[in-house]
């Protein structure tokens, strides 16, 4: 092993693989890196105008990159035995068949990844744990390219682990400023030669002291822990938002004194329908199943409320809708601007609109969807999962303005917090609706006096409605 790393190939052009690659090539031109894909539409994507993943910055690197030391390929034998270090970036899903099933990460394409290298490697390579796994799937990896180093004595492998920390949406601006870069390694001096290898890769464009390094487990179990603890704080500050609706409490300004101590701090804190994304829930409930194989079963349960806060507050967000439309929603048109699972991006992977446009559609609702940047064709797929592809057929109509999205509707619902939406002229939109016009902030996009104002009835999550009685004390005399 040569301690030193010119030539990398990453498995998986998705949003970590794709992002993550075009950074290091464009901090590191030194070293040459090539992205594959078994999809051999998205690398031709990759290698089009228009790549297959939106986030802000990251075309600019690409075509700047692209063609010099930042290839897309589909020959991935090819890119494998050419490369020093391999990713391993794969999605790691949650598995929906057999033991496990709804619970545990799908490790069928990282395992087939190290069956891929493992055959086609030729030589030494560092391969790299991208993907979000259990604690221990390192060994598998190794356990299968060892298995190969037995019959061709021109291979020796050292497995590191990599977690990936980015955020989709603000992505190129995480890869250029970690919070940190976490490495894990064997103890043994092929792993730790190995571990610098991938430090000095990093040390191009990010300060040394920001690159931790530990052991295999501890790096695996971060990523997981980092993820639990993020999603526990949205399901922690919701729970609260119910407090708040019942009670003239609000749950802006609980959020905004609660976060000023310095032990809690203020990131993370706002209430919403939800969190989405391919991330939060399927790595806590990775967590969840670890604990439950480890019987913690106290332990599992702890973080399993996490997700059941998740899916309560998203059900109880569209059963208010529901409630202050008159209890029924049959036949209306109700506006939903928003369908990416947050702010610039895309993606839509297990997005709080789809449960709450799922549960609308149970009511018979007619939704009229606006999204910045989702495509029509996504939208549908999503919601035809989570429903039947009739029902959306019959109640779904997707609108590229989101002026014509509003006309006529009974209500408008905000599911993401796109900063457009709140630039638009409430006024206007106002007029277009169906009267009494209801507006459902699930982002706390908007100031309730404002668009009360304007004529709204307004449900925004953690405060309440001004015609609802609040619980209290009886005041004693
Ligand atoms: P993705 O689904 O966008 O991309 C994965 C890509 O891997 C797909 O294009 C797929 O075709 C390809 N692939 C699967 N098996 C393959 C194989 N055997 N050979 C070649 N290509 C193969 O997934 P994404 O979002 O990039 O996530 C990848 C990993 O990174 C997951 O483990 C995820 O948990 C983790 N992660 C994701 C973050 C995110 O914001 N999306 C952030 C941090 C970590």
């Amino acid at each position: 092993q040569t301690g030193v790393v010119r030539r990398i190939t990453c498995v998986g052009a998705g949003y970590v693989g794709g992002p993550t690659c075009a950074m290091i090539a464009n901090k590191c031109p030194h070293i040459t890196v090539t992205v594959v894909d078994m999809n051999t539409l998205k690398i031709e994507e990759w290698n089009s105008e228009k790549l297959p993943i939106f986030e802000p910055g990251l075309e600019e690197i690409v075509k700047r990159c692209r063609g010099k030391n930042l290839f897309f390929s589909s020959d991935i034998p090819k890119s494998i035995r050419e490369a020093d270090l391999i990713f391993i970036s794969v999605n790691t899903p949650t598995k929906m068949y057999g033991k496990g099933k709804g619970m545990a990460p799908d490790l069928k394409y990282v395992e087939s990844v190290a069956r891929n290298i493992a055959e086609h490697a030729g030589g030494p390579k560092i391969v790299v744990e991208k993907s979000t796994v259990p604690v221990k799937a390192a060994e598998s990896i190794l356990s299968i390219l060892r298995d190969a180093q037995r019959t061709n004595h021109n291979l020796a492998f050292q497995v590191l682990s990599n977690p990936e920390f980015l955020a989709e949406g603000t992505a190129m601006g995480d890869l250029a400023n970690p919070d940190r870069v976490l490495i894990g390694g064997e103890n043994s001096e092929e792993g730790k030669k190995a571990v610098a290898a991938l430090v000095e890769v990093y040390s191009s464009w990010v300060a040394r002291e920001r690159i931790i390094t530990t052991n295999t487990w501890s790096s695996e179990l971060s990523k997981l822990v980092a993820n639990a603890f993020l999603a526990q704080r949205i399901s922690s500050i919701n729970s609260i938002s119910a407090i708040c609706e019942a009670t003239g409490a609000d749950v802006s300004e609980v959020a905004h004194a609660v976060g000023f101590d310095s032990r809690i701090g203020n990131k993370f804190l706002n209430a919403s329908v939800g969190f989405g994304g391919s991330c939060f829930q399927k790595d806590v409930l990775s967590l969840v199943y670890l604990c439950e194989s480890l019987h913690l079963n106290k332990v599992a349960e702890y973080w399993h409320g996490v997700i059941e806060i998740n899916n309560w507050q998203r059900r109880r967000f569209a059963d208010q809708i529901i409630a202050e439309l008159f209890n029924t929603v049959a036949g209306k048109k109700i506006a939903i601007l928003g369908f990416a699972f947050k702010k610039n991006t895309g993606d839509t992977r297990e997005s709080s609109a789809i449960h709450v446009c799922g549960h609308l559609m149970e009511e018979e609702a007619r939704l009229a969807i606006y999204d910045p940047k989702v495509e029509e064709k996504q939208m549908r797929i999503e919601l035809a999962s989570e429903t039947s592809k009739d029902r959306v057929e019959k109640l779904v109509s997707v609108f590229s303005d989101p002026y014509e999205a509003a006309k006529d509707a009974h209500a408008i619902v905000v599911l993401t917090e796109w900063d457009e939406f709140k630039t638009y002229d409430y006024s206007r939109i106002y007029g277009s609706m169906v009267h009494p016009a209801a507006l459902f902030d699930g982002r706390l996009l908007f100031k309730r006096k404002e668009m009360e104002s304007l004529g709204f009835r307004f449900f925004g999550i953690g405060s309440a409605p001004n015609h609802v009685t609040k619980v209290g004390f009886a005041a004693s005399s």
